[in-house]
């Protein structure tokens, strides 16, 4: 069984991470109003690739100017966000990370007092928390947000970055597109499994196309969501058939590794996922990881790589010292000071405290 110190080859490029730990994208507020990095933000990543995480991810970025779900967002839908984008990807590589982007729109998820156009989604669309309701996206319309994330990943590219995370996890565009209740299309981008899962597809082709073999895809999906309706028989089909296509591996977002499924078969989330994918294609499992302990428990349940985010925040080097096996670190609360020593600008801090017991 391997180990988290252990090296890991990526079968489709044979591109070596040094180890099997993921920093997963962790949205930070940091970015200027203009979506452009500021330093800060700069600062809080390079930091997580010294502390010696194999594959690191930026928070997630928008590939339009008008899908932002939040202030303080990044921006990777200008060429004027280059010169930020370039610094950290030059910084990250310096330190021996292998650096993704996370791609993503917030669709429904992308308020109108943030953006100044209705939100958008695959079909009329409401939730708790949003004023009215989304506009459905027409085909033409459909096909300009596929060339917006193929742009993007291009310019993610240019600045240097090893690849992109395709956010189809946590209820934003793409994970609109792909469950039942949210993607009642009646066209070709809706209605069947096949049709739901077009956006995404269309999006892989469309990044492939723009960057260079090598360039890295990871697919993020959220197993299992049913207001939305993601059903887990339709996302373990998508895991298999993303596994048929020209991407480097899945990312199943699970918020808790250890929960059980609420069905009779007794085998976890990651479980699942190896089971069901074919061998050495790569999955990465994320959620509620802690210790040296529950990192091995990941890999053991059949990951080839293990996610994790809070924990990162608290610990910057939690990747270089996971190879103890004993490795336990604080938990959480942390104070501000703390926070202060790992990196995180007042802001960040300030973020965090939205976050339930986690800054004293
Ligand atoms: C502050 C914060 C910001 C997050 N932002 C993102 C994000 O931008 N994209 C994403 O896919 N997940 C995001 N997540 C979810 C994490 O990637 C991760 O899946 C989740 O926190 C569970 O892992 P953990 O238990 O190790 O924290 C965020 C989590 C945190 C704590």
């Amino acid at each position: 069984m391997a180990d988290p110190s252990d090296a890991f080859v990526l079968p489709r490029t044979g591109r070596t991470l040094r180890n099997r730990s993921v920093l997963a994208a962790m949205t930070n507020k940091q970015s200027h109003d203009d979506g452009t990095l500021s330093d800060e933000e700069i600062h809080w990543l390079t930091m997580r690739a010294q502390g010696g995480f194999g594959i690191v991810t930026t928070a997630a970025a928008n590939v339009t100017e008008t899908g932002r779900g939040w202030d303080g967002e990044m921006g990777v839908w200008g060429d004027h966000q280059l010169p930020g984008l370039t610094t950290m990807a030059t910084e990250l590589r310096s330190h021996g990370a292998v650096s993704l982007v996370q791609l993503f729109h917030g669709g429904m998820r992308a308020p109108q007092r943030i953006n100044g156009v209705q939100p958008v989604s695959a079909s009329i669309n409401t939730e708790a928390g949003m004023d009215g309701s989304t506009r459905e996206l027409t085909s033409d319309e459909v096909h300009g947000i596929v060339e917006d994330f193929a742009q993007a990943a291009a310019r993610c590219e240019l600045a240097g970055f090893d690849g992109v995370e395709l956010h189809g996890a946590h209820s934003y565009l793409i994970c609109q597109f792909l469950g039942k209740k949210t993607n009642r299309r009646t066209d070709e981008w809706g209605g069947s499994y096949d049709a739901r899962k077009r956006f995404l597809w269309a999006i892989i082709d469309a990044v492939r196309a723009v960057t260079s073999p090598n360039f890295l895809v990871f697919v993020r999906i959220s197993p299992l969501i049913e207001k939305m309706g993601i059903e887990l028989e339709d996302s373990l089909r998508l895991a298999q058939d993303l596994a048929t296509v020209d991407v480097d591996g899945l990312h199943i977002s699970c918020w808790d590794v250890f929960q059980s499924v609420d069905d009779d078969d007794e085998r976890l989330m990651t479980k699942r996922f190896a089971d069901a994918l074919p061998d050495g294609f790569p999955l990465i499992s994320t959620g509620a990881v802690w210790s040296a302990h529950d990192a091995q428990f990941v890999l053991d349940e059949g990951a080839d790589l293990v996610g994790v985010a809070r924990v990162a925040i608290g610990h910057f080097d939690w990747a270089n010292r996971v190879s103890d096996s004993a490795y336990d670190p604080q938990r959480q609360p942390f104070s501000a000071q703390h926070l202060a020593t790992q990196g995180l600008s007042p802001v960040f801090i300030d973020y965090m405290r939205r976050w339930k017991n986690f800054v004293v």
